[in-house]
């Protein structure tokens, strides 16, 4: 018995030596997969930037910037528009893929949809830095499945939005929010914050909140319906410029004073935002920059030579109001 158990054992040896030896490779295997592609060293490299929609200047900024640093960077850019479709930001990238890019860099349009995407990059070994807008990080995570997110805090920014709102008004108003796009980490996140603040004003309350699409026109369309079903609205925060731009439209073709009788609170510091400012119109507008460009440059040539990137970017952003737009309007766009 003690001789069988013996012969066994060492029948056995070989095997488990096999089973170890293929074990230890799945795990280089899993390890390779995981590891997150490098950036080729090489000029040009070819840069896919994947850009949402360019129907207002915050958009046309973001992608100047791309266009402006690509010589500077060694960065032969190619760039596709989605037309405000998430669906044709999912093939944009695709195509992108296909043609194998050395790096893949955009704004997600929405948090969910373009998360499988992101995983499809790094599978075909193609690094990816999001910019300006994040996607579900249940999905897929910054510094796991992409490189990293450069971005603003949109909570803080609708935090600040609503602090200013609270002073401006006593704690006391009724408001309309008009969201940004619908599943956009940047309308998502802008609410939240927002939102919380608001909360714990008891004379504060958000009568409606719909969403304009971060779009003038769409925000001027939702804004006249809003004050027809509302007319005892005083205030309205907009989750960008081009919407409280819209409002402020719908607000005078309804026979009312923006900035008098409803004040409004924005985001995005647009040219057009401070212009809007100075004339009286527009309260406040916190500051989201779409000047991407430079930032994943820099973020590119660091993580190329083996630096280490945090998941998250954090870009600062500026606040605007009466008090310093003069002084300010250098930096609208
Ligand atoms: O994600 C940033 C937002 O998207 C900007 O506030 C807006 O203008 C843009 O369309």
């Amino acid at each position: 018995m003690l001789s069988l158990n013996k012969k066994l054992r060492s029948g056995l040896r070989p095997l488990a030596a096999a089973l170890t030896v293929l074990t230890l490779a799945a795990g280089a295997a899993h390890a390779a997969d995981d590891a997150l592609p490098k950036i080729p060293n090489k000029k040009p490299l070819r840069v896919g930037f994947a850009q949402t929609e360019s129907n207002n200047p915050w958009r046309l900024a973001e992608t100047k910037s791309f266009k402006d640093v690509a010589s500077k960077c060694g960065w032969q850019v190619i760039i596709t528009d989605a037309n405000s479709s998430a669906a044709k930001q999912v093939s944009d990238i695709q195509s992108m893929i296909a043609q194998h890019v050395d790096l893949l860099v955009f704004p997600p349009r929405e948090e969910k949809p373009l998360a499988p995407v992101v995983l499809q990059a790094k599978k075909a070994g193609i690094p990816v830095i999001l910019v300006d807008r994040n996607i579900d990080q249940s999905m897929a995570k910054a510094g796991r499945d992409y490189i990293t997110f450069i971005g603003s805090d949109f909570i803080d920014q609708g935090h600040r939005a609503a602090d200013w709102l609270v002073k401006a008004t006593n704690g006391k108003a009724t408001i309309i929010e008009l969201e940004g796009s619908t599943g956009a980490s940047a309308a998502n996140d802008r609410k939240k914050g927002f939102d919380e603040v608001i909360a714990k004003n008891p004379g504060m309350k958000i009568i409606a909140s719909q969403s304009g699409d971060f779009a003038r026109d769409k925000g001027r369309q939702v804004m006249e319906t809003l004050l027809q079903a509302h007319p005892d609205v005083t205030a309205v925060y907009a989750h960008n410029d081009e919407m409280a731009l819209g409002a402020i439209a719908a607000i005078k073709a309804a026979g009312k004073q923006p900035g008098k009788d409803i004040v409004l609170v924005t985001i995005d510091g647009t040219k057009g935002g401070l212009e809007a400012i100075k004339a009286g119109e527009l309260g406040a507008s916190v500051q989201s920059s779409p000047f991407f460009g430079p930032l994943a440059c820099d973020v590119a040539q660091k993580y190329a030579k083996g630096e280490t990137i945090p998941p998250w970017v954090k870009v600062s952003d500026r606040f605007y109001d009466k008090s310093n737009v003069d002084a300010s309007m250098q930096y609208g766009y």
